[in-house]
């Protein structure tokens, strides 16, 4: 095992320290970044006139498929589309709960084709997909916090999808508005730490949401300008471990701080694209 360990690196998570948290169990939907590049700009971390690098991306995203395995996740895989750059941001294929789906249409032409893709994984998954009526990029900007629906406006998904969201999953869906730019989907923002808090970004919010923020999540962590430039929120975990860009050297600590175990990984050329930990992460929620 030692030489194992010493011939892959990328593949050795650290273990993770004590916590007493409890973990739920994940399951997650992945997309192997064998398609990705920049060649177009979408998002302001996007620069097509720098060039990235796909093996690079593949290598860090493989470390983060092993971060999760590691951690016991049910991970499942869609096959990767070439010509369609971003798919490995699975996040944004689609929203998952109690069994349902709400597929997403993208507000770019450049994404629209991954909407059908995801639509038909989930179908053949055995999930009741329902195909949507209002721009959305799903689970970028819909979070499950506890019994509540977190959504996301501003920028991709639209207010009128969150009415569609309501009626399909019959929950409280709580609508917030993102004024930066350079955080323009809501899982760049806010990270939720497990049912009943999250992390964030205040100045990603207009005034109306940051206060519906502080009243709801009243022990919240608040992110520093540093953490989020390098799309620190943007992390995922299961209530006990918290899996995270290791950059974010501030939240790391803050999360320790907070008995979470934390799991560092480096997706800086997915970075390139805008996007992160989360953004590669769909959650299958039966
Ligand atoms: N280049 C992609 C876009 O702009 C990045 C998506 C990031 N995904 C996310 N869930 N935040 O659409």
């Amino acid at each position: 095992a030692a030489t194992m360990e010493r011939m892959q690196p990328e593949l050795v998570t650290a273990p993770p320290i004590e916590s007493d948290r409890v973990a739920t169990h994940k399951t997650v939907l992945m997309c192997r970044p064998d398609f990705f590049t920049v060649s177009y700009r979408i998002n302001p971390w996007m620069h097509p006139e720098h060039p990235t690098s796909t093996q690079t991306a593949v290598t860090q995203w493989e470390a983060l498929h092993a971060a999760y395995v590691a951690l016991g996740y049910d991970v499942h895989l869609i096959d990767p589309i070439d010509g369609l750059n971003d798919m490995v941001y699975s996040a944004n294929g689609g929203f998952t709960l109690d069994g349902k789906a709400y597929g997403a249409l993208f507000t770019y032409e450049q994404r629209a084709p991954e909407g059908p893709a995801y639509m038909a994984w989930l179908q053949e998954a055995g999930f009741e997909v329902h195909a949507p009526s209002h721009v959305n990029e799903g689970e970028g900007d819909f979070l499950v916090a506890g019994d509540a629906i977190l959504a996301g406006h501003g920028f991709r998904t639209t207010l009128e999808s969150h009415d569609e969201l309501r009626r399909i999953f019959g929950r409280e869906v709580v609508s917030l508005r993102l004024v930066d730019p350079s955080f323009y989907h809501l899982d760049t923002a806010i990270a939720i730490l497990d049912d009943q808090n999250v992390a964030y970004l205040p100045k990603a919010f207009d005034d109306a949401s940051r206060a519906e923020l502080e009243r709801r999540f009243p022990d919240a962590v608040l992110v520093s300008d540093d953490d989020a430039a390098v799309l620190g929120l943007n992390s995922f975990g299961d209530g006990r471990s918290m899996v995270i860009a290791s950059r974010a050297a501030g939240f790391d600590r803050d999360l320790q701080a907070r008995g979470y175990a934390t799991v560092g990984v480096d997706l800086s050329e997915l970075l390139l694209g805008g996007g992160g930990v989360k953004c590669c992460t769909l959650e299958l929620r039966r």
